[in-house]
């Protein structure tokens, strides 16, 4: 098993040696290696099982220093960056010779996020270097929102879990390409589409996340975020007089059903708020797969703010 702890000196040794160490985020646990060094990016690949063609979203403490590699935001990013970054939200610009294609699979345009978890941008601060970070779990399974997630699944393979607590937001962070004049959406996430929209004045077109098997992101559509028990999205209410109903796990938004075993229940939110739901949504998944059930039904959440991404997951995860 890997080192658990907070030390900011060791992930910097470690990183620094061309190892991976997993990093906290607000969004969910981040599997890092120096994106300058292909052996260790490639290790990443290994680690998780991933397939070589799905990029990788590089991470540094600030855009300036991302300058320094000749990576810029383009014009109409930087109002959206400055609001929200640090923060859970991605931007999809073009790629500069210094980032190795290992980094990118191959894409002219490279993906740059500033996490907002001060662990992490301390770490960030005293390498030279940025690092390419997926989130740290095997490819295809649910996404690691704590150290103990990240160990539970990979920790025999990799040096050191930099432990910074339970992961804030829960979900991976809202992509966004600025690639084309347009900017597009690439992945719903952590950050509301509302709230991006507010700032850029028009709305995105989130159909085209549904419809379209997009290349640059694969993965996307496919089974993904997955528990390995059943997942189906549906009203509870429905499986109460199936036969093996001690057999059947719950997610709901907000209530418990008393018509159903409450130990195979997580309500996410009894406050009603969808960022409550969003953070804790991974770690009711994971629980409830431990059980060894016969499936799982999950509510279907309100259809604004990140109840949007979280349907996106859950979606996601129900593909069998
Ligand atoms: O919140 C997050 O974004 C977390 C934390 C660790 O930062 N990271 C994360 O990484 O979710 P990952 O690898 O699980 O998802 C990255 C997504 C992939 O679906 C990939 O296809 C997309 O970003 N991506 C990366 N580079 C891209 C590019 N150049 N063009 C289009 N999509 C890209
Ligand atoms: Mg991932």
């Amino acid at each position: 098993m890997a080192d658990i702890g907070s030390n900011i000196q060791v992930a910097a040794n470690f990183l620094n040696n061309g190892n991976l160490v997993a990093i906290p985020t607000e969004t969910v646990y981040g599997l890092a290696a120096n994106a300058f060094n292909k052996e260790a990016v490639s290790q990443i690949y290994a680690v998780k099982n991933r397939p070589q063609i799905n990029p990788l979203i590089l991470h540094a403490n600030s855009f300036e220093r991302l300058e320094d590699w000749g990576i810029y935001l383009p014009k109409n990013a930087i109002k959206l960056a400055e609001k929200f970054s640090p923060g859970p939200i991605t931007f999809v610009v073009p790629k500069s010779a210094k980032i190795p294609y290992m980094v990118t699979a191959g894409h002219e345009s490279v993906a740059i996020r500033i996490p907002k978890h001060p662990l992490t941008l301390e770490l960030l601060k005293i390498i030279d270097f940025p690092v390419a970070a997926p989130s740290a779990n095997p490819s295809g399974y649910i996404s690691p929102t704590s150290a103990q997630h990240v160990n539970e699944q990979i920790g025999s393979k990799i040096n050191y879990i930099l432990d910074g607590g339970n992961c804030q937001v829960g979900l991976e962070s809202t992509i966004l390409s600025f690639v084309e004049p347009k900017v597009k959406l690439l992945r719903l996430g952590g950050l509301a589409i509302e709230e991006i929209e507010a700032v850029i004045g028009e709305k995105l077109d989130i159909n085209t996340l549904q419809n379209n098997e997009n290349p640059l992101a694969p993965g996307m559509l496919s089974r993904h975020y997955a528990p390995k028990t059943k997942l189906i999205i549906g009203n509870p209410l429905e499986f109460i007089h199936t036969a093996n109903v001690n057999n059947i796990g719950v997610i709901s938004f907000n209530q418990t059903y008393k018509q159903m075993p409450i130990v195979n229940q997580i309500c996410l939110a009894s406050d009603n708020n969808l960022q409550t739901a969003a953070a804790n949504l991974y770690a009711a998944m994971r629980y409830l797969d431990n059980l060894n059930l016969e499936f799982i039904i999950a509510e279907k959440f309100p259809e604004i703010g990140l109840g949007l991404a979280i349907n996106d997951r859950l979606k996601r995860a129900s593909i069998s």
